[in-house]
């Protein structure tokens, strides 16, 4: 039996994530606003202490896994503290309880979003870890809030993933980065024809189009399971062909 940690596990993603886990016989500490075992808020500072610290309570000194799915899709500053900052934070914060574990592995949730776009004033205060920086800049561009946030969390592992914090201590740390997946995040959008057009032209899907979460969750599962033992620094795109149309052989 495995400890993983779930942020975002009341809703979509996270739920099926924590589902599917809870399902193979695995312990699940789940994170979210509320309706979870540690109830905080990640878009502040407050909340990511107060969520390290009962982490640390639950765990007994351990966690396995961290899957970090905890979004939002707001034009809003808040999108980049929870999106990217939280999702950072996360990571950073309980790395010390993966450290205890024989397995250790870390997944964090970005988009296809991040192909489509982004203020790249904003991702380098990002990746500076400059968040009142980031998110003052971004007061500028709010529709790009969701696609900057993304774009940075992916940079974000693409530069940590193989350092001595991360490949180093044994730890492989990826991205999932779904195309559409059908939870309440989309539901409205989805709801109409002009909505779903906008989408779907935006984010091509051949294969199979939208995706159940219970798909973006075995992925999740998969890159957070012992058997991953060499991938690291990936960006994982469950986006039934999106990324190979937008990118096309530009990238291999
Ligand atoms: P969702 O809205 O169903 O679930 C998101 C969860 O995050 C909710 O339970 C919510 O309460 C929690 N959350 C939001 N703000 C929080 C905060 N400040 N502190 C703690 N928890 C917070 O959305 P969904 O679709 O499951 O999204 C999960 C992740 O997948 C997000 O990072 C989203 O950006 C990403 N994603 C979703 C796609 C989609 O089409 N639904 C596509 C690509 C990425």
């Amino acid at each position: 039996m495995r400890t993983y940690v779930v942020t975002g596990s009341a809703s979509g993603i996270g739920a099926a994530t924590r589902a599917r886990f809870r399902g193979a016989g695995h312990r699940v500490i789940g994170i979210d606003l509320g309706d979870a075992d540690v109830e905080v808020d990640l878009s502040t500072d407050a909340g990511r202490h107060a969520m390290v610290d009962q982490v640390g309570e639950l765990a007994d000194g351990a966690v396995d896994g961290i899957v970090a799915c905890a979004g939002i899709s707001q034009e809003s500053p808040l999108t980049i503290s929870v999106n990217y900052f939280g999702a950072v934070a996360t990571l950073r914060l309980l790395r010390p309880l993966l450290g205890r574990s024989e397995a250790p592995r870390a997944v964090v949730v970005a988009s296809v979003a991040s192909l489509l776009g982004a203020d790249a004033g904003v991702v380098e205060a990002c990746l500076a870890d400059d968040e009142v920086e980031a998110c003052r800049l971004i007061e500028d561009n709010l529709s790009m809030a969701y696609l900057t946030s993304k774009t940075a969390l992916a940079r974000w592992v693409r530069r940590e993933a193989p350092t001595p914090a991360w490949a180093g201590a044994g730890i492989p740390l990826n991205a999932v980065a779904p195309g559409t997946v059908l939870t309440p995040m989309t539901t409205e959008l989805l709801a109409s024809d002009a909505g779903r057009d906008l989408v779907d032209s935006a984010v091509p899907m051949p294969l199979n189009g939208h995706a159940r979460p219970e798909t973006v969750a075995s992925v999740l599962g998969f890159l957070a399971h012992e058997e991953n033992t060499h991938i690291t620094g990936q960006v994982v795109f469950v986006d039934g062909g999106a990324d190979a149309i937008l990118r096309g052989d530009a990238t291999w």
